[in-house]
Formats: structure tokens, C-alpha cells, sequence
């Protein structure tokens, strides 16, 4: 019996505990096109800094519900698109990032204004009013730059309001950026946010964060569907305490004493994923302290990634199907999947 369990085990109710999701829901492709339609295609995601565009022509790409997005700094301020040029269906931008003069597509060189209209279409006599680029919506909150495929979700400043109470003694807009970076893995989205949702794996897959933390103090709180905060005393002597909270489906803000890191899933398929992680630091002597607090966070994140491999492919495997989750340790993990049927019910 590992440490949690010993200091919990007398908080056990005697409801019935739910059974999981079915497997298949962790690689079916059937399953994939409903998280896409009915979960990431009506959330916000974030997808870029308002400092990755200082000049007008600079851009952003990225994947929302399999989707390429690309963002693009206009003369009046940053706009969304999806990457498809509206000729024979070309992306227009092929990098992660960068800058353009103009948005002229790389195959036949149709070419748009950053507002999207088309400006040109050579050897066509078309009207150009009917072609412009598809728009998406785009918005920030602190700093963050966040796309939405959906025009029926709410704006974001009223989409992110519970995270904005939870993470209010953390001042995002007095750490600056120390590092951006991603780590992809062959895991199915939910395999990850359910590895996420509870803290009862610390003690067993990171005994080194479980050396910093005080376990018995380990909490998670859920919110309706929309929010769930972790938090943890630091154990005595050790480097961090923690708060995290998780704006379903899939942003993460992982609070410390050094900062924080905001974490966005990025589905990418059935049984693939990105995770796009931004470090903030507090202020200018700990960002010199950057690269050690980055280690220890990546070492945390690869030990998840790990677990969540090898479980991904036992879902797979065609023996496992439905499971039970613990009243106790898995509340977040019952809100989790909670979510995804209320979701797949919806659609
Ligand atoms: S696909 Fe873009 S110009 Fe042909
Ligand atoms: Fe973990």
C-alpha cells in the first residue's frame, strides 16, 4: 500500500465506483472524430504568446481539433485562419513560426491580405469576395494568444473565469518567458488527462517530485466540467509546493514558488499527442536557475509520458476494456470522463 492510500484509506465511501471509459474510446478512429467535433472543435486553445508577433506578417501555426490554424499579426491587431488556402486546398504557411510580407499561397501563388480577404488569383476570373480565407476566432487573456474553431462557445475572458480566480495570487504578467518547448508522445489525449487527473501515481511513477511533496496533503478539487485544481504542500526542505489547475479539456497551469508553466495539449491524432509547455519565471534571478527547474520538470513530464505509453498500448491490445475508478484518489478522473460522455452525449 503506497504512502496515499495508508493516510486515506479510512476516507473510503461505500458508493459504487464508475467504471472507465470503454477502451476503444483511446484509439477508434470513430472515437477521435467525436473528441474532435464534440470536445476540441468547441473549446478554446492556446495557441501562441502576443510576443511571438512583433512585426505585422508575423505568424504562428498550429493543430486545433486536427485542424492547421495559423495565427498572423495584421495591421490592426492578430487574427486566425485555418491554414487552407481556398484554391485547391494547399496550406499557406508550412513553419512552426515565422514572418511574411505577404500571404501568398506556396502552390499557385493565390495571395491574401492578413485580414484574409484574397487579393489575388491569377489566371481566374473569379469574385475574389467569395474566396477569402476561412476565420476562426481569436482572443487573449494574460499574455496568451488562444483560437476557437467554434462560434457558439463563450468568449474567453468568460471561458477562462474560474482559472482566472484559481490562479489570481500568481501574477502572470509579472514573469517574463524563459523557455517554450514541446514533447510529443504516442498516447491518445485522454490516456494523458487521465494520468493527469490524479495524484495517487506520484508516489509510484515520480519518486522525485514525491520527495518534494507532502502526499497526505495532496487534494483535487473539481469545478462542474469545466475546472480542476491539484494542490500539495511542499514536503519540509523540499523545492516546491505545488497548484495546479486544469481548464478542461486540456490546459494546464502548473503553479510553483519559482513560477509557472502553462501546459497545452495538442491532440494530434487517435494515438498521438503534443504537449506545448511555456516556463514563466517570477523574476530575473531565478530565470538563471531556468535550466535545472526545467530538468527536474521535463524528468516529471517524461515519467507521465512513460506510464501513459505503455497504458496506451495495453488499450489497445484488445483485453482490457472498462476498469473502476476510486472515489477516493480518482475524483478527477470521474469529472474528467464525466466531461467527454456529457460531451459525446451532446453532439
Ligand atoms: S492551392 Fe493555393 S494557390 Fe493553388
Ligand atoms: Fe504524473
Amino acid at each position: 500500500m503506497n504512502e496515499v492510500v495508508r493516510m486515506r484509506a479510512d476516507e473510503t465511501p461505500r458508493t459504487r465506483e464508475p467504471e472507465t471509459l470503454p477502451a476503444r474510446a483511446y484509439w477508434a478512429e470513430e472515437y477521435w472524430k467525436l473528441d474532435r467535433e464534440a470536445i476540441w472543435a468547441r473549446t478554446w486553445v492556446l495557441a501562441a504568446g502576443v510576443d511571438d508577433f512583433t512585426r505585422v506578417g508575423d505568424y504562428v501555426t498550429a493543430t486545433v481539433a486536427g485542424t492547421p490554424v495559423l495565427v498572423v499579426r495584421g495591421e490592426d491587431g492578430l487574427r486566425a485562419f485555418h491554414n487552407v488556402c481556398r484554391h485547391r486546398a494547399s496550406p499557406l504557411v508550412l513553419a512552426e513560426c515565422g514572418h511574411v510580407d505577404k500571404l501568398t499561397c506556396p502552390y499557385h501563388s493565390w495571395r491574401y491580405g492578413f485580414d484574409g480577404t484574397l487579393l489575388n488569383a491569377p489566371a481566374m476570373n473569379i469574385d475574389k469576395k467569395d474566396y477569402g480565407l476561412f476565420r476562426l476566432r481569436c482572443e487573449t487573456w494574460r499574455g496568451l494568444v488562444f483560437v476557437c474553431l467554434s462560434d457558439d462557445t463563450p468568449p474567453l475572458a468568460e471561458w477562462m473565469a474560474e482559472v482566472s480566480a484559481a490562479a489570481l495570487r500568481y501574477p502572470l504578467e509579472e514573469m517574463h518567458l524563459a523557455r517554450k518547448l514541446s514533447l510529443e508522445a504516442e498516447i491518445n489525449w485522454k490516456t494523458y488527462a487521465d494520468n493527469y487527473a490524479e495524484g495517487w501515481h506520484v508516489p509510484t511513477i515520480h519518486p522525485g517530485l514525491n520527495a518534494t511533496l507532502d502526499m497526505a496533503s495532496y487534494r483535487v478539487e473539481t469545478s462542474g466540467l469545466v475546472l480542476q485544481t491539484h494542490s500539495a504542500r511542499a514536503r519540509d526542505g523540499g523545492m516546491t509546493d505545488g497548484l495546479w489547475v486544469w481548464r478542461l479539456p486540456g490546459l494546464f497551469l502548473n503553479m510553483y514558488k519559482w513560477g509557472m508553466s502553462v501546459e497545452q495539449v495538442e491532440p494530434l491524432g487517435p494515438r498521438r499527442l503534443k504537449l506545448n509547455y511555456r516556463y514563466f519565471f517570477s523574476d530575473a534571478e531565478r530565470a538563471e536557475e531556468c535550466d535545472e527547474i526545467l530538468k527536474w520538470s521535463v524528468g516529471v513530464a517524461k515519467e507521465d509520458i512513460a506510464i501513459c505509453e505503455r497504458v496506451q498500448k495495453n488499450l489497445e491490445a484488445g483485453v482490457y476494456d472498462r476498469g473502476r475508478l476510486s472515489l477516493v484518489f480518482e475524483n478527477g478522473v470521474i469529472q474528467f470522463q464525466q466531461m467527454v460522455q456529457a460531451a459525446y452525449r451532446r453532439n
